[in-house]
């Protein structure tokens, strides 16, 4: 085997948003990162730091043919359904893709002999709150498909692990935000549903106006806080993560966020302030399944990781803004 395939880390969902700024970062770090996507949501824009290989997860030959053809050393796993309020109306979908697709990879990874992976998780598993800040030990009950769907994903690779055919990290991403400081890459989804794009949109006219979803929840403006968390910060914890299995780490599980939350109110007045304008809203009916505060402890990545986030409100929302810009 040569020391370029030694490097070689099969990323799924590798041409979507958080998955192909991942990308970047392993090329950034010499690794080489195999794009795994069926490309019904990813972009073929996205895939620059390395080839794609155009696969469903339920298709295990073409599974097959990339551990084939690139012997990856680890996985990492980003592709799914991702939309809570779709999951609610399509909950076969979630199970499907999400649980159904992830059985698949993984028995392609057991046959072939690779043994880590590092799954992206979601602050939904946790459901609502029953603390202020949500660490790793704090009770994993989904209040929605999405959530339960990446929750028996974990179940499901923590059972692969018992039995020592897997070592694991779970990276649990609250709001993930901000684009490529280079932009070159950033998130662009159809339809489009998190609140910064809707914002970028908003302030750049190509909405009418955005609406806030609720303004009447037990938080100190009434509207929902979230932990909004720079993509590029995910990034680099994905290589630290994707490194502490690789040196021999037992698996292990984090929470990915700043510990700050932010309303949605106050979203918007910090993005005027990088726009330079007033940005046209409208308070609305709540959407279902929003939980009123999602912030994360991020303290066990921080420590164990050696984590910790670098971006910022304003500089997420200016590379967010950056990225709209040149979209459109
Ligand atoms: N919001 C609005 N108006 C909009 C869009 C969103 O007011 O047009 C509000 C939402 O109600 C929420 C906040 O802005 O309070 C953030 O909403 P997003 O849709 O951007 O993100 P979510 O918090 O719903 O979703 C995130 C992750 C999911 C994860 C979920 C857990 O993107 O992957 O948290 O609840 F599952």
């Amino acid at each position: 085997m040569t020391a370029q395939k030694k490097r070689t880390v099969l990323v799924t969902g590798g041409a979507g948003y958080i998955g192909s700024h991942v990308c970047k970062e392993l090329h950034h770090q010499g690794y080489t990162p195999v794009t795994y996507d069926n490309m019904s949501k990813g972009h073929q824009w996205a895939v620059k730091w390395g080839p794609l290989v155009e696969g469903d997860l339920h298709d295990s030959k073409t599974l097959q043919q990339a551990f084939d053809t690139y012997q990856p050393i680890a996985v990492m796993h980003f592709a799914a359904s991702i939309e809570v309020g779709e999951s609610v109306e399509a909950p076969i979908k979630y199970y499907r893709n999400n649980v159904g697709g992830s059985l698949n990879l993984l028995q392609i990874m057991l046959e072939n002999n690779c043994k880590q992976i590092v799954f992206s998780s979601t602050a939904a598993t946790y459901g609502a709150p029953q603390t202020e800040l949500i660490d790793e030990t704090h009770p994993q009950n989904p209040i929605n498909p999405y959530g339960a769907s990446k929750l028996m994903v974990e179940r499901i690779i923590r059972d692969c692990c018992l039995s020592d055919q897997l070592r694991f990290v779970f990276l649990r991403y609250f709001n993930a935000c901000g684009a490529d400081s280079d932009v070159e890459i950033g998130e662009s989804h159809t339809p489009e549903t998190h609140l910064i794009p809707i914002v970028m949109q908003a302030a750049a006219g190509d909405r009418e106006k955005l609406y806030i979803f609720g303004d009447d929840y037990h938080t100190p403006d009434g509207t929902c806080l979230r932990d909004y968390i720079h993509v590029e910060d995910l990034a680099a914890a994905h290589i630290l993560a994707l490194e502490s299995l690789l040196s021999g780490a037992t698996s292990n599980e984090f929470n990915l966020g700043t510990g700050q939350g932010y309303s949605v109110r106050e979203i918007i007045q910090a993005a005027e302030k990088v726009v330079g304008h007033a940005i046209p809203y409208e308070v609305h009916a709540k959407r279902a399944g929003d939980p009123p505060v999602l912030v994360a402890s991020s303290k066990k990545a921080e420590q164990q990781l050696n984590w910790s986030p670098q971006k910022n409100l304003t500089e997420i929302l200016t590379s967010a803004w950056r990225w709209y810009q040149k979209q459109t």
